[in-house]
């Protein structure tokens, strides 16, 4: 027996080491409280654990929840001999002690806990093979409508108590979309997103899905499962929106209105709408029947249309389904009168707008709904002020509000501007519109004379230029002040020279007929004048000036007689001033306006110049003329009737004298004191300057100068310094102490040179400090009084002293008269 126990423990700890179970790897251990795993369903007399005890213990006893299945034999061997059930006992409660040979304890009891360890013995079943369910149509997607369940009795610690559901098969299935889902933790069954879209019971009540439920997560091959039947009905949802909803405008019932109603599929759900844009107002409100109200009246002209939502909520608060869109219209009454465009509308008509012409458009306002009886308007007109010339000369389309020209073109003249009332009217309503019709003149009428001829205007040929001689008024029935009936006078005939002007008076249109220039018997004693009235605007197409635009009147000019004219203002003549004398220098000419024979004659002649011929205007010179006397001569020449009242003009002859070279050149001065001391010592010179009347040319003088006699040669010499100077010299010291009159030639070199001898007075005198003490000729220049007395006082003490010398030189005889110093001075000599 005991043997047999051992061999049993034996074959025990073979299993138990070839399993290698055990706590913590341990397999074994010294007695102490502990916890021991043990899996369930396993095969019996599994060995779960050795103890070991000191001595003097020698063997276990084994107390508590063993069940008769748990053994411990003496050598510590805890095992046990039926297989567990976790489902069963998942705990076994179990005390060890370990014994002495005696019996009695050596440790413990201690405790010592067996925990079955689940294993996946069990399979997920359904609680029902069948279910039934249903759905609404449009039901919020992942909304479950329903629940599978399935148990497992496994531990649901572990993956072998865990359960996925999934849904199998669904039936039908339309183009393999599913309409269903499960949550594969809940078993909630609820519609996809194309269920809640496409879910249709009048095409598809009913459905059916085969739902499978696995433990271990459904994740593990060894999974075991279970299938159920799932029959969905399909219903038809009540929470769809209403159909568009007309209200009435401008309502005068009790508000509020029940207008439409929604229903959620099921009692309890909290209705509310909100708007889909923010209104100034929203006339709406939802009651918890789901019933909609309009709140108030409304008006199609203040918004014609309204879109809003409604809203189901659970008690949470949450939304049960999507919004449901409500659309209300607004019908139209005909609660708004035509309203005319302005207060006045105003047209403007041409005055030569034909019969049936449109003058314009009238168009009123409605405000009630376009292409609706309530706002189709019809025109009339009903006043026409003023009836001038006659009533009804317009007419209005009755529904387009056209106006028409209905009798005639308007007449500016008959009035500027009618006033037209025009009633205006819709179904129910009628208001009245003024329009206001402008007539704009048009240059269609032509100015009239108030008479055509103006008669005889006997005018003296001699009347003042400016002078106004006739008014002439012609009228323009066009309106006024503007260029239609403003009036230009023309002279279109009898007066080619233009010597009449007519200016206009803007106000009052009179012509004034004025002369311009000076009117003259003889060339046109007698002119039919005629004179056209014009518009500086052109007419309009088809009107033409005629014949009453036109006046004339006869001009007279009466004879006067007039003093002779000259053919020219002024006349001017250019002759050489060495014309000679009865050359003729010009002519004049002047007629009398009456024909009469003219005479000539000058006037002013003040150099006696000049004569003139009286019968042919011929002027001649009658001296001989000189430029440099007067260059432009100025005499007056009279022209004088001969008979009648021997009236006469004047005029101005001017004769231009041209130079010739007829003037000789001339020293510049008298040269009075020009010396030389005597006697000279050397020879010696003095300077000299020359000029010359003609006309000089640009380039100045240009003189040559000679001696005027060849005996003179040997003692004087004339050298040229300049155009205008030249040196005198002497060409020896011997000269007298007196007074020489050199001849000196001076030549112009003009065109032809003219050649002047003059006397160039030398004095030979005997200087005192440089000044010619007695000048031996008399060459003085105009001396003063007190000079005179001067020069007197000195002649006679120079007479004394030269008596005196002239007896010392007779007394010291002749012979010596040698030359002592010349002296040459350029200074002038004393004035004495
Ligand atoms: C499934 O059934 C079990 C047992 O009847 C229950 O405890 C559990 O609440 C059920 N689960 C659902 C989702 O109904
Ligand atoms: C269960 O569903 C969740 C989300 O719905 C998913 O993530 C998970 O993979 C699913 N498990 C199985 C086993 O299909
Ligand atoms: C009228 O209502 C529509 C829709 O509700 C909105 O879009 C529009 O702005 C409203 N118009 C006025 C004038 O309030
Ligand atoms: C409602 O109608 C009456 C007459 O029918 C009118 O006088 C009133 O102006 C209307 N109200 C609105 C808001 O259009
Ligand atoms: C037309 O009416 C206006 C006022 O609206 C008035 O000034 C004018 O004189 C009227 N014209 C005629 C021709 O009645
Ligand atoms: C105007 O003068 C003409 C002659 O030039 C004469 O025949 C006519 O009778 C005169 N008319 C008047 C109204 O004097
Ligand atoms: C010229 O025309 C006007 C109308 O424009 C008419 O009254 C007048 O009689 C006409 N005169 C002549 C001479 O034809
Ligand atoms: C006018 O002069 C011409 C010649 O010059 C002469 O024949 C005629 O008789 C003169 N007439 C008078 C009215 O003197
Ligand atoms: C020069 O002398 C002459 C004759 O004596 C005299 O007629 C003339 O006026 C004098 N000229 C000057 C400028 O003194
Ligand atoms: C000519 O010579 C004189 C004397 O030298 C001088 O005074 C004068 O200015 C000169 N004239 C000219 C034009 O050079």
């Amino acid at each position: 027996m005991m043997t047999q126990a051992h061999l049993h423990s034996l074959c025990l700890l073979a299993l138990y080491l070839t399993t290698g179970y055990g706590q913590e790897g341990k397999v074994s251990g010294p007695l102490k409280a502990m916890t021991l795993p043990v899996f369930e369903g396993q095969e019996p007399s599994q060995i779960i654990f050795q103890f070991k005890a000191d001595p003097p213990a020698v063997t276990f006893k084994l107390t508590g929840e063993t069940d008769d299945t748990f053994k411990i034999d003496s050598d510590g061997l805890l095992y046990h001999i039926k297989a567990l059930d976790r489902e069963t006992k998942a705990i076994h409660n179990l005390q060890i002690a370990a014994l002495d040979a005696q019996g009695a304890t050596v440790v413990g009891p201690v405790p010592i806990t067996i925990k079955v360890e689940d294993i996946n013995d069990n399979r997920p079943t359904f609680l029902q093979s069948k279910y039934e369910g249903s759905v609404r149509q449009n039901s919020r997607p992942g909304k479950p409508f329903m629940y599978v369940n399935a148990t497992d009795l496994d531990d649901p610690a572990t993956l072998n108590g865990q359960l996925s559901y999934q849904i199998v098969i669904q039936l039908p299935k339309i183009n393999n979309v599913m309409y269903f889902q499960i949550n594969n933790k809940t078993g909630a069954i609820s519609l996809t997103r194309e269920g809640s879209q496409e879910l249709d019971p009048a095409k598809n009540p009913s459905y059916n899905l085969v739902v499978s439920v696995k433990d271990m997560g459904g994740q593990n091959e060894n999974s075991f499962s279970d299938t159920a039947s799932v029959d969905i009905t399909v219903k038809e949802n009540i929470w769809k929106a209403p159909e568009p909803v007309e209200i009435v405008e401008n309502s005068t019932d009790p508000h509020p209105i029940k207008i439409t109603q929604v229903r959620w599929n099921e009692a309890g759900a909290q209705y509310s709408l909100f708007e889909k844009e923010k209104l100034p107002r929203f006339p709406f409100s939802i009651d918890q029947e789901g019933d909609i109200y309009v709140t108030q009246p409304l008006d199609r002209e203040e918004n014609d249309s309204y879109v809003f939502y409604a809203a189901a909520k659970d008690e949470y608060g949450k939304p049960l389904a999507r919004p449901l869109e409500i659309h209300v219209k607004v019908k139209d009454i005909n609660d708004n009168p035509p309203i005319c465009p302005s207060t006045v509308t105003v047209f403007e008509v041409q005055e030569n707008e034909i019969l049936g012409s449109n003058i314009g458009t009238l168009t009123a306002h409605d405000m009630d709904e376009e292409n609706t009886v309530n706002s189709i308007l019809g025109y009339r007109i009903v006043e026409q002020t003023p009836k001038l010339p006659t009533d009804g000369l317009f007419l209005v389309q009755t529904y387009q509000g056209v106006f028409q020209l209905a009798k005639r073109s308007l007449k500016k003249q008959d009035t500027p501007q009618y006033n037209l009332t025009v009633e205006v009217s819709d179904k129910d309503f009628k208001t009245l519109c003024f329009v206001q019709v402008n007539i704009i003149d048009i240059n269609d009428q032509i100015p009239i004379f108030e008479k055509s001829d103006y008669g005889n205007l006997t005018l003296a040929e001699d009347t003042n230029i400016g002078s106004t001689i006739l008014i002439i008024q012609a009228t323009d029935a066009d309106e006024p002040l503007t260029g239609s009936s403003k009036i230009v006078y023309r002279i279109i005939q009898g007066d080619s020279e233009g010597r009449l002007g007519i200016d206009t008076d803007p106000q009052t249109n009179a012509g004034y007929v004025t002369i311009r220039k000076p009117l003259d018997f003889e060339t046109a004693a007698i002119s039919n004048i005629v004179v056209q009235a014009e518009n500086p605007e052109p007419l309009v197409s088809g009107v033409t000036y005629n014949a009453s635009s036109l006046a004339t009147f006869k001009l007279i000019v009466t004879d006067v007689n007039e003093a002779p004219i000259f053919s020219q203002d002024v006349f001017q003549a250019k002759v050489s001033e060495d014309a000679a004398v009865g050359t003729k220098v010009g002519s004049v000419t002047a007629k009398d306006p009456e024909g009469l024979n003219v005479s000539y004659s000058l006037r002013g002649d003040s150099r006696g110049w000049l004569k003139i011929h009286p019968v042919t205007g011929e002027i001649s010179s009658v001296a001989p003329l000189d430029r440099e006397a007067q260059s432009l001569y100025r005499v007056r020449v009279v022209a004088t009737e001969v008979g009648g009242s021997s009236l006469s003009a004047t005029t101005d002859f001017l004769l231009t004298l041209t130079d010739v070279n007829d003037n000789p050149p001339r020293l510049v001065k008298n040269y009075t004191g020009l010396f030389l001391c005597y006697p000279l010592n050397a020879p010696g010179s003095v300077i000299f300057e020359a000029t010359d009347d003609d006309q000089q040319s640009l380039r100045g003088l240009h003189f040559t100068f000679s001696l005027g006699s060849e005996s003179l040669q040997d003692h004087w010499e004339v050298s040229r310094i300049n155009g205008t100077h030249a040196r005198l010299s002497t060409k020896h010291t011997d000269f007298e102490e007196r007074l020489y009159e050199i001849p000196i030639r001076i030549n112009d070199g003009g065109r032809p040179p003219l050649e002047g001898t003059v006397s160039l007075p030398v004095t030979f005198c005997t200087c005192v400090e440089g000044r010619c003490f007695r000048p031996a000729g008399h060459q003085a220049g105009i001396p003063t009084m007190g000079m005179a007395v001067g020069i007197l006082l000195t002649t006679f003490l120079v007479i004394g002293i030269i008596l005196a010398v002239v007896f010392i030189r007779i007394q010291k005889n002749k012979g010596k008269n040698k030359a002592g110093s010349a002296q040459a001075s350029e200074n002038q000599p004393l004035r004495s």
